[in-house]
């Protein structure tokens, strides 16, 4: 793995991309202080990039997979048919292995198993080929699903309107536009003028060092608070809109997101706020009855402990670090999917979106 370094702010960020036969991603873990590329040749160094959160975001997730399987097979052309088998597996069980809590991850994997599986008879060569190009399309067709989602999230939001955001769903969760920050840059285009809060989002600081960043390259009206202050900008009237994106939706509409996201939904029902959750398609589990169903990533104490080389813990302190947190259906004002939104999700209306 190399760097390289580039500088392509504001709407054009391309979280992943595909230059001179490698996977390059933006190191998230080093925003917003450097920005740059790290370049991947191998589903081992995807796997990696993604469990230590250079990608991170689920759509992002899911499309670094897809790469990831792709840049398998293009290291097993030359492979019998059999070792390109076992070599792909391979791949596929890293990739798995990675993240466990966005469905996109699996999503995306299965797809490319599809593509794998429907042209089992090809050479290696070709099928690499053909891998690349399914994962060059997942890439394209998010961006083509989170604009169609944020031109339908746009028109729940009022010109002036105040809205509150917690970890980042936007470009750099994505192939682009975002989710819930799709939302907004799509009312921002149809000419509506919206201010950003963001939460800071303890402890891996998507919002104040993702959210924030994208904001203002874009001279997006963006305000950062910490995650303890929701509530009291909330009483105090001056917060008209949530939108959250999510890891995972179960079928009954509770909702996976980043931890914290809970709590915010439980101050937006209690201060008549409207809680939406911008969600594609990809990102709904129906194998998954109930939010509680869902798995939450466990991960390291270090990131509670402390930041980077600051630590300010207690030595010896017992730590938990639940990733994420589910938000009981009851408390979602709408979905915010590709097809449409869904208000007030529950079982029946989460199963529709599929069978249009
Ligand atoms: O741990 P992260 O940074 O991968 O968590 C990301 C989130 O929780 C996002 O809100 C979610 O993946 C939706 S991104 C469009």
């Amino acid at each position: 793995m190399t760097m390289s370094q580039d500088m392509d702010h504001g709407r054009g960020v391309e979280t992943l991309r595909w230059r001179g036969g490698a996977l390059e991603m933006i190191d998230q873990r080093a925003l917003p202080a450097r920005f740059e590329y790290l370049r991947y040749g191998s589903a081992v160094e995807v796997a990696e990039g993604i469990r230590a959160m250079v990608v991170r975001g689920a759509p992002a997730i899911g499309c670094a997979a897809a790469y990831g399987v792709a840049l398998q097979a293009l290291t097993l052309r030359q492979a019998s048919q059999e070792a390109f088998a076992t070599g792909l597996e391979e791949g596929f069980g890293l990739l798995a292995a990675s993240r466990p809590t966005a469905v996109n991850l699996f999503w995306a994997l299965r797809r490319m198993r599809g593509v794998w599986e429907s042209n089992a008879q090809r050479s290696a060569p070709e099928l690499a080929d053909l891998l690349l190009n399914a994962a060059h399309e997942i890439s394209a067709e998010d961006v083509r699903i989170n604009r169609a989602l944020g031109a339908h999230g746009a028109a729940l939001l009022a010109d002036g309107a105040r809205v509150l955001t917690h970890c980042n769903a936007g470009a750099l969760a994505t192939a682009g536009h975002g989710t819930a920050l799709g939302v907004i840059r799509s009312a921002i285009e149809s000419g509506k003028r919206i201010s950003v809060i963001a939460d800071e989002t303890r402890p891996f600081l998507q919002g104040a060092r993702l959210t924030a960043w994208e904001m203002v390259q874009e001279n997006i009206p963006v305000t950062l608070i910490t995650d303890n202050m929701a509530g009291h900008l909330m009483s105090r009237g001056e917060v008209d809109a949530v939108i959250v994106g999510t890891d995972r939706v179960a079928a009954n509409g509770d909702v996976a997101n980043k931890i914290g996201t809970y709590m915010v939904a439980v101050l937006a029902q209690r201060h008549g706020i409207p809680f939406y959750v911008a969600c594609p398609l990809s990102t709904i589990d129906l194998t998954v009855p109930e939010g509680a169903a869902i798995p939450i990533e466990e991960r390291s104490a270090d990131e509670v402990t402390g930041f980077r080389d600051c630590r300010w813990a207690a030595t010896g302190v017992q730590v938990r670090n639940p990733a994420f947190d589910v938000t009981p259906a009851e408390l979602v004002t709408a979905l915010i999917t590709e097809n449409g939104v869904v208000q007030r999700p529950d079982r029946e209306s989460v199963a529709r979106l599929f069978s249009s």
